[in-house]
Protein backbone atom coordinates (compact mmCIF):
# COMPACT_ATOMS: atom_id res chain seq x y z
CA UNK A 1 0.00 0.00 0.00
CA UNK A 2 2.72 2.14 1.32
CA UNK A 3 4.12 2.21 -2.34
CA UNK A 4 0.75 3.72 -3.91
CA UNK A 5 0.01 5.85 -1.22
CA UNK A 6 3.76 7.03 0.50
CA UNK A 7 1.64 9.66 2.56
CA UNK A 8 -1.14 8.69 5.03
CA UNK A 9 -4.33 9.80 2.97
CA UNK A 10 -5.90 10.98 6.53
CA UNK A 11 -5.66 9.92 9.91
CA UNK A 12 -7.90 7.96 12.58
CA UNK A 13 -6.57 9.59 15.56
CA UNK A 14 -3.67 8.01 15.73
CA UNK A 15 -3.69 5.29 13.14
CA UNK A 16 -2.54 6.39 9.30
CA UNK A 17 -4.94 5.69 6.43
CA UNK A 18 -3.18 4.99 2.95
CA UNK A 19 -6.31 4.93 0.18
CA UNK A 20 -9.82 6.52 0.14
CA UNK A 21 -11.96 4.25 -1.14
CA UNK A 22 -13.28 1.66 1.74
CA UNK A 23 -15.90 -1.19 2.18
CA UNK A 24 -19.14 -0.30 3.86
CA UNK A 25 -19.64 -2.69 6.34
CA UNK A 26 -22.82 -4.85 5.10
CA UNK A 27 -24.14 -7.58 7.60
CA UNK A 28 -24.05 -10.88 5.80
CA UNK A 29 -21.55 -9.34 3.22
CA UNK A 30 -18.32 -7.94 4.62
CA UNK A 31 -17.26 -10.91 6.20
CA UNK A 32 -13.36 -11.69 6.97
CA UNK A 33 -13.13 -13.37 3.37
CA UNK A 34 -14.55 -10.54 1.37
CA UNK A 35 -13.13 -7.82 3.50
CA UNK A 36 -9.44 -9.21 3.36
CA UNK A 37 -10.10 -9.94 -0.51
CA UNK A 38 -11.27 -5.71 -0.71
CA UNK A 39 -8.27 -4.79 1.40
CA UNK A 40 -5.81 -6.12 -0.96
CA UNK A 41 -7.58 -5.00 -4.00
CA UNK A 42 -6.89 -1.58 -2.23
CA UNK A 43 -9.59 -0.92 0.71
CA UNK A 44 -7.87 1.38 2.85
CA UNK A 45 -9.94 -0.30 6.32
CA UNK A 46 -12.35 -3.08 7.05
CA UNK A 47 -15.16 -2.70 9.48
CA UNK A 48 -16.59 -5.60 10.95
CA UNK A 49 -20.71 -6.35 9.77
CA UNK A 50 -22.23 -5.22 13.12
CA UNK A 51 -22.63 -6.66 16.22
CA UNK A 52 -24.85 -6.61 18.59
CA UNK A 53 -23.85 -5.68 22.36
CA UNK A 54 -26.54 -7.11 23.74
CA UNK A 55 -25.77 -10.69 22.52
CA UNK A 56 -22.15 -10.44 22.56
CA UNK A 57 -22.90 -9.30 26.41
CA UNK A 58 -25.05 -12.75 27.02
CA UNK A 59 -22.71 -14.55 24.39
CA UNK A 60 -25.76 -15.87 23.46
CA UNK A 61 -26.69 -15.80 19.34
CA UNK A 62 -23.79 -13.75 19.24
CA UNK A 63 -20.93 -14.81 16.23
CA UNK A 64 -18.01 -14.38 17.14
CA UNK A 65 -16.66 -14.68 13.62
CA UNK A 66 -17.98 -11.33 12.60
CA UNK A 67 -14.99 -10.08 14.59
CA UNK A 68 -12.24 -12.54 13.41
CA UNK A 69 -9.51 -10.66 10.95
CA UNK A 70 -6.18 -11.38 9.75
CA UNK A 71 -3.33 -9.45 11.36
CA UNK A 72 -2.37 -8.05 7.63
CA UNK A 73 -6.09 -6.64 7.51
CA UNK A 74 -5.28 -4.02 9.92
CA UNK A 75 -6.80 -1.41 10.56
CA UNK A 76 -9.70 -3.03 11.35
CA UNK A 77 -12.57 -1.46 13.07
CA UNK A 78 -15.12 -3.52 15.38
CA UNK A 79 -18.66 -2.03 14.83
CA UNK A 80 -21.10 -2.21 18.04
CA UNK A 81 -24.61 -1.88 17.54
CA UNK A 82 -27.12 -1.73 20.56
CA UNK A 83 -28.89 1.19 22.14
CA UNK A 84 -27.20 0.96 26.31
CA UNK A 85 -24.02 3.10 26.34
CA UNK A 86 -23.28 1.39 29.63
CA UNK A 87 -23.32 -2.35 27.96
CA UNK A 88 -21.90 -0.93 24.89
CA UNK A 89 -18.73 0.19 26.68
CA UNK A 90 -18.25 -2.50 29.01
CA UNK A 91 -18.34 -5.01 25.60
CA UNK A 92 -15.99 -2.33 23.66
CA UNK A 93 -13.79 -3.01 26.47
CA UNK A 94 -14.25 -6.76 26.74
CA UNK A 95 -14.06 -6.70 22.75
CA UNK A 96 -10.93 -4.79 22.53
CA UNK A 97 -9.04 -7.70 24.73
CA UNK A 98 -10.45 -10.32 23.21
CA UNK A 99 -10.15 -9.70 19.72
CA UNK A 100 -7.60 -6.54 19.12
CA UNK A 101 -9.49 -4.09 16.82
CA UNK A 102 -7.81 -1.34 15.85
CA UNK A 103 -10.75 0.61 16.23
CA UNK A 104 -14.58 1.00 17.61
CA UNK A 105 -16.98 1.93 15.39
CA UNK A 106 -20.39 3.13 16.40
CA UNK A 107 -23.51 1.93 14.50
CA UNK A 108 -25.78 4.47 14.38
CA UNK A 109 -27.58 3.82 10.16
CA UNK A 110 -29.04 0.78 10.85
CA UNK A 111 -32.68 1.02 9.89
CA UNK A 112 -33.96 -2.69 10.76
CA UNK A 113 -37.38 -2.21 12.37
CA UNK A 114 -36.37 -4.37 14.88
CA UNK A 115 -32.73 -2.33 15.68
CA UNK A 116 -34.44 1.23 15.11
CA UNK A 117 -37.29 0.56 16.77
CA UNK A 118 -35.61 -0.65 20.19
CA UNK A 119 -33.79 2.74 19.51
CA UNK A 120 -30.54 1.62 18.29
CA UNK A 121 -29.01 1.99 14.98
CA UNK A 122 -30.51 5.04 13.31
CA UNK A 123 -33.17 5.06 16.38
CA UNK A 124 -30.22 6.56 17.86
CA UNK A 125 -30.30 9.65 16.05
CA UNK A 126 -33.94 10.46 18.15
CA UNK A 127 -31.61 10.39 20.68
CA UNK A 128 -28.97 13.15 21.10
CA UNK A 129 -28.51 12.25 24.66
CA UNK A 130 -27.98 8.88 24.14
CA UNK A 131 -25.67 8.95 21.28
CA UNK A 132 -23.53 11.64 23.92
CA UNK A 133 -23.39 9.34 26.91
CA UNK A 134 -22.64 6.04 24.06
CA UNK A 135 -19.50 7.97 23.03
CA UNK A 136 -18.40 9.43 25.96
CA UNK A 137 -18.33 6.18 27.94
CA UNK A 138 -17.13 4.46 24.97
CA UNK A 139 -13.68 6.32 24.46
CA UNK A 140 -13.35 6.43 27.97
CA UNK A 141 -13.48 2.17 28.23
CA UNK A 142 -11.21 1.67 25.26
CA UNK A 143 -7.44 2.78 24.04
CA UNK A 144 -8.24 2.78 20.50
CA UNK A 145 -9.96 5.45 18.44
CA UNK A 146 -14.02 5.22 18.26
CA UNK A 147 -15.66 6.45 14.99
CA UNK A 148 -18.93 6.27 14.33
CA UNK A 149 -21.11 5.81 11.13
CA UNK A 150 -24.28 7.90 11.16
CA UNK A 151 -27.41 8.80 8.22
CA UNK A 152 -28.82 11.93 8.07
CA UNK A 153 -31.24 11.94 10.57
CA UNK A 154 -34.84 9.74 11.38
CA UNK A 155 -36.52 11.64 8.15
CA UNK A 156 -36.56 14.21 5.96
CA UNK A 157 -37.71 16.60 8.26
CA UNK A 158 -35.48 15.87 11.43
CA UNK A 159 -31.94 16.21 9.20
CA UNK A 160 -29.77 16.57 12.88
CA UNK A 161 -26.59 14.68 11.81
CA UNK A 162 -24.27 17.64 11.87
CA UNK A 163 -25.26 18.50 15.57
CA UNK A 164 -24.92 14.43 16.58
CA UNK A 165 -21.70 14.46 14.69
CA UNK A 166 -20.81 17.37 16.84
CA UNK A 167 -21.76 15.76 19.72
CA UNK A 168 -20.38 12.85 19.10
CA UNK A 169 -16.87 14.49 18.19
CA UNK A 170 -17.00 16.32 21.25
CA UNK A 171 -17.13 13.34 23.37
CA UNK A 172 -14.72 11.27 21.67
CA UNK A 173 -15.37 10.19 18.38
CA UNK A 174 -12.34 10.53 15.51
CA UNK A 175 -14.02 10.06 12.36
CA UNK A 176 -17.63 10.00 11.04
CA UNK A 177 -18.95 7.81 8.29
CA UNK A 178 -21.98 9.92 6.95
CA UNK A 179 -24.42 7.81 4.62
CA UNK A 180 -26.57 10.30 2.56
CA UNK A 181 -30.35 9.05 3.55
CA UNK A 182 -32.17 9.19 6.31
CA UNK A 183 -34.35 6.13 8.12
CA UNK A 184 -37.21 6.60 5.96
CA UNK A 185 -35.35 7.20 2.61
CA UNK A 186 -35.49 3.72 1.29
CA UNK A 187 -32.43 2.10 -1.45
CA UNK A 188 -34.90 3.41 -4.42
CA UNK A 189 -34.55 7.37 -3.78
CA UNK A 190 -30.69 8.31 -4.78
CA UNK A 191 -28.52 9.50 -1.46
CA UNK A 192 -27.94 13.23 -1.37
CA UNK A 193 -24.41 13.67 -0.88
CA UNK A 194 -24.43 17.62 -0.08
CA UNK A 195 -24.87 17.21 3.48
CA UNK A 196 -21.13 15.19 3.26
CA UNK A 197 -19.95 18.48 2.16
CA UNK A 198 -21.46 20.46 4.98
CA UNK A 199 -20.33 18.02 7.57
CA UNK A 200 -16.98 18.17 6.52
CA UNK A 201 -17.01 22.23 6.71
CA UNK A 202 -18.04 21.83 10.01
CA UNK A 203 -16.07 19.02 11.28
CA UNK A 204 -12.24 18.61 12.62
CA UNK A 205 -12.14 15.38 12.22
CA UNK A 206 -11.87 12.92 9.07
CA UNK A 207 -15.63 12.80 7.21
CA UNK A 208 -16.36 9.85 5.39
CA UNK A 209 -18.90 9.95 2.56
CA UNK A 210 -21.56 6.97 1.68
CA UNK A 211 -24.17 6.31 -0.66
CA UNK A 212 -24.55 5.61 -4.33
CA UNK A 213 -21.20 4.87 -5.39
CA UNK A 214 -21.36 2.81 -8.33
CA UNK A 215 -18.59 3.54 -10.56
CA UNK A 216 -14.98 4.56 -10.14
CA UNK A 217 -16.81 8.00 -11.43
CA UNK A 218 -19.19 8.33 -8.76
CA UNK A 219 -16.20 7.66 -6.12
CA UNK A 220 -14.21 10.81 -8.01
CA UNK A 221 -17.13 12.80 -7.99
CA UNK A 222 -18.12 12.28 -4.43
CA UNK A 223 -14.36 13.34 -3.44
CA UNK A 224 -14.00 15.97 -5.26
CA UNK A 225 -17.68 17.91 -4.89
CA UNK A 226 -18.33 16.87 -0.65
CA UNK A 227 -14.49 17.35 -0.11
CA UNK A 228 -14.74 13.97 2.15
CA UNK A 229 -11.39 12.01 3.17
CA UNK A 230 -12.66 8.52 2.02
CA UNK A 231 -16.01 6.78 0.77
CA UNK A 232 -17.19 3.75 1.57
CA UNK A 233 -18.59 1.67 -0.86
CA UNK A 234 -21.33 -0.90 0.00
CA UNK A 235 -23.80 -2.47 -2.38
CA UNK A 236 -21.50 -1.74 -5.75
CA UNK A 237 -18.03 -3.64 -4.24
CA UNK A 238 -20.38 -6.75 -4.01
CA UNK A 239 -20.42 -7.57 -7.93
CA UNK A 240 -17.00 -5.33 -8.28
CA UNK A 241 -14.75 -5.76 -5.74
CA UNK A 242 -11.93 -4.39 -8.16
CA UNK A 243 -13.50 -0.93 -7.60
CA UNK A 244 -11.47 -0.72 -4.53
CA UNK A 245 -8.24 -0.69 -7.51
CA UNK A 246 -10.33 2.03 -9.29
CA UNK A 247 -11.34 0.03 -11.95
CA UNK A 248 -15.44 -0.74 -13.20
CA UNK A 249 -16.43 -4.09 -13.72
CA UNK A 250 -16.56 -3.83 -17.26
CA UNK A 251 -12.13 -3.18 -17.15
CA UNK A 252 -12.31 -7.03 -15.61
CA UNK A 253 -10.96 -9.12 -17.80
CA UNK A 254 -12.66 -13.18 -17.06
CA UNK A 255 -9.48 -14.34 -15.76
CA UNK A 256 -9.33 -12.46 -13.12
CA UNK A 257 -13.12 -12.55 -12.42
CA UNK A 258 -12.39 -16.54 -12.00
CA UNK A 259 -9.19 -16.70 -9.91
CA UNK A 260 -11.26 -14.18 -7.38
CA UNK A 261 -14.19 -15.76 -7.38
CA UNK A 262 -12.26 -19.31 -6.70
CA UNK A 263 -9.85 -18.13 -3.97
CA UNK A 264 -13.20 -16.38 -2.21
CA UNK A 265 -15.63 -19.70 -2.31
CA UNK A 266 -11.93 -22.00 -0.59
CA UNK A 267 -11.35 -18.73 1.76
CA UNK A 268 -15.16 -19.11 2.81
CA UNK A 269 -14.93 -23.06 3.01
CA UNK A 270 -12.02 -22.44 5.16
CA UNK A 271 -13.03 -20.25 7.48
CA UNK A 272 -16.85 -21.83 7.67
CA UNK A 273 -16.32 -25.33 6.74
CA UNK A 274 -20.06 -26.27 7.68
CA UNK A 275 -21.57 -23.25 6.00
CA UNK A 276 -19.56 -21.36 3.77
CA UNK A 277 -21.67 -22.04 0.41
CA UNK A 278 -24.50 -20.56 1.39
CA UNK A 279 -22.91 -17.12 1.64
CA UNK A 280 -21.04 -17.32 -1.25
CA UNK A 281 -23.48 -17.72 -3.62
CA UNK A 282 -24.58 -14.10 -3.57
CA UNK A 283 -21.04 -13.13 -4.62
CA UNK A 284 -21.59 -15.73 -7.58
CA UNK A 285 -24.51 -14.88 -8.76
CA UNK A 286 -23.44 -11.01 -8.78
CA UNK A 287 -19.46 -11.92 -10.45
CA UNK A 288 -21.55 -13.93 -13.46
CA UNK A 289 -24.21 -11.34 -13.92
CA UNK A 290 -22.53 -9.93 -17.16
CA UNK A 291 -21.97 -13.19 -19.00
CA UNK A 292 -25.56 -14.64 -19.62
CA UNK A 293 -25.20 -17.81 -18.08
CA UNK A 294 -27.76 -20.07 -19.50
CA UNK A 295 -30.57 -20.77 -16.54
CA UNK A 296 -29.88 -24.33 -16.11
CA UNK A 297 -25.74 -23.47 -15.45
CA UNK A 298 -26.56 -21.33 -13.49
CA UNK A 299 -29.30 -23.19 -11.05
CA UNK A 300 -26.64 -25.89 -10.98
CA UNK A 301 -24.04 -23.92 -9.69
CA UNK A 302 -26.14 -21.79 -6.89
CA UNK A 303 -28.19 -24.69 -5.70
CA UNK A 304 -24.76 -27.31 -5.41
CA UNK A 305 -24.60 -28.29 -1.73
CA UNK A 306 -20.81 -29.74 -2.12
CA UNK A 307 -17.70 -27.39 -2.16
CA UNK A 308 -15.54 -29.79 -4.31
CA UNK A 309 -18.04 -29.98 -6.78
CA UNK A 310 -18.81 -26.34 -6.44
CA UNK A 311 -15.20 -25.73 -7.72
CA UNK A 312 -14.92 -28.05 -10.09
CA UNK A 313 -18.18 -26.46 -11.49
CA UNK A 314 -17.05 -22.80 -11.57
CA UNK A 315 -14.01 -23.95 -13.41
CA UNK A 316 -16.22 -25.73 -15.75
CA UNK A 317 -18.13 -22.20 -16.44
CA UNK A 318 -15.36 -20.17 -16.40
CA UNK A 319 -13.30 -22.06 -19.08
CA UNK A 320 -16.17 -22.03 -21.11
CA UNK A 321 -15.87 -18.08 -20.77
CA UNK A 322 -12.56 -18.43 -21.92
CA UNK A 323 -10.31 -18.42 -18.71
CA UNK A 324 -6.55 -20.31 -18.18
CA UNK A 325 -7.45 -22.22 -15.47
CA UNK A 326 -3.56 -22.76 -14.88
CA UNK A 327 -2.27 -19.32 -15.85
CA UNK A 328 -0.91 -17.96 -12.52
CA UNK A 329 -2.43 -15.82 -9.97
CA UNK A 330 -2.77 -11.62 -11.53
CA UNK A 331 -3.20 -11.08 -7.40
CA UNK A 332 -1.96 -13.26 -4.75
CA UNK A 333 -4.54 -12.90 -2.28
CA UNK A 334 -3.25 -16.17 -0.16
CA UNK A 335 -0.23 -14.10 0.14
CA UNK A 336 0.78 -12.23 3.39
CA UNK A 337 2.31 -9.16 2.15
CA UNK A 338 0.53 -5.72 3.04
CA UNK A 339 1.59 -4.82 -0.21
CA UNK A 340 -2.02 -3.96 -2.60
C1 LIG B 1 -27.03 -6.01 2.94
C2 LIG B 1 -26.59 -4.78 3.67
C3 LIG B 1 -26.14 -4.90 4.98
C4 LIG B 1 -25.71 -3.76 5.69
N1 LIG B 1 -25.21 -3.93 6.96
C5 LIG B 1 -24.67 -2.84 7.59
C6 LIG B 1 -23.98 -2.99 8.85
O1 LIG B 1 -23.82 -4.09 9.40
N2 LIG B 1 -23.49 -1.86 9.44
C7 LIG B 1 -23.61 -0.62 8.84
O2 LIG B 1 -23.14 0.37 9.40
N3 LIG B 1 -24.24 -0.47 7.67
C8 LIG B 1 -24.75 -1.55 7.02
N4 LIG B 1 -25.31 -1.39 5.79
C9 LIG B 1 -25.31 -0.06 5.14
C10 LIG B 1 -24.06 0.12 4.25
O3 LIG B 1 -22.90 0.14 5.05
C11 LIG B 1 -24.15 1.43 3.45
O4 LIG B 1 -24.27 2.50 4.36
C12 LIG B 1 -25.32 1.47 2.49
O5 LIG B 1 -25.43 0.25 1.76
C13 LIG B 1 -25.18 2.64 1.50
O6 LIG B 1 -24.01 2.50 0.74
P1 LIG B 1 -24.09 1.99 -0.80
O7 LIG B 1 -25.04 2.92 -1.53
O8 LIG B 1 -22.68 2.10 -1.31
O9 LIG B 1 -24.61 0.59 -0.78
C14 LIG B 1 -25.76 -2.48 5.07
C15 LIG B 1 -26.24 -2.38 3.76
C16 LIG B 1 -26.63 -3.50 3.05
C17 LIG B 1 -27.10 -3.35 1.61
Amino acid sequence: MNQTHPEPSFWIGDIPIYGRLILAPMDGLSDASYRWITRKLGSAYSVSEFVNTLDYANQKKYEKKRLLFREEERPFAAQLLDNDAVRMAECAARIEEEFHPDMIDINMGCSAKSVAGRGAGVGLMKNPSLVKEIFRLVSQAVHVPVTGKMRLGWDESSHNFLELSELAVENGAQLIALHGRTQKNSFNKPAHWEPIAELKKRLRVPVVGNGDVWKVEDARRMLAETGCDGVMIGRAAKANPWIFSWRDREQIPVQEVYQLARYQLQEMLRLQPENGLMPFRKYLKAYLEPYQIPREIMKALLTCQDGTILIERIDQVFQSLGADLDAPQIIDFSSLSQEV
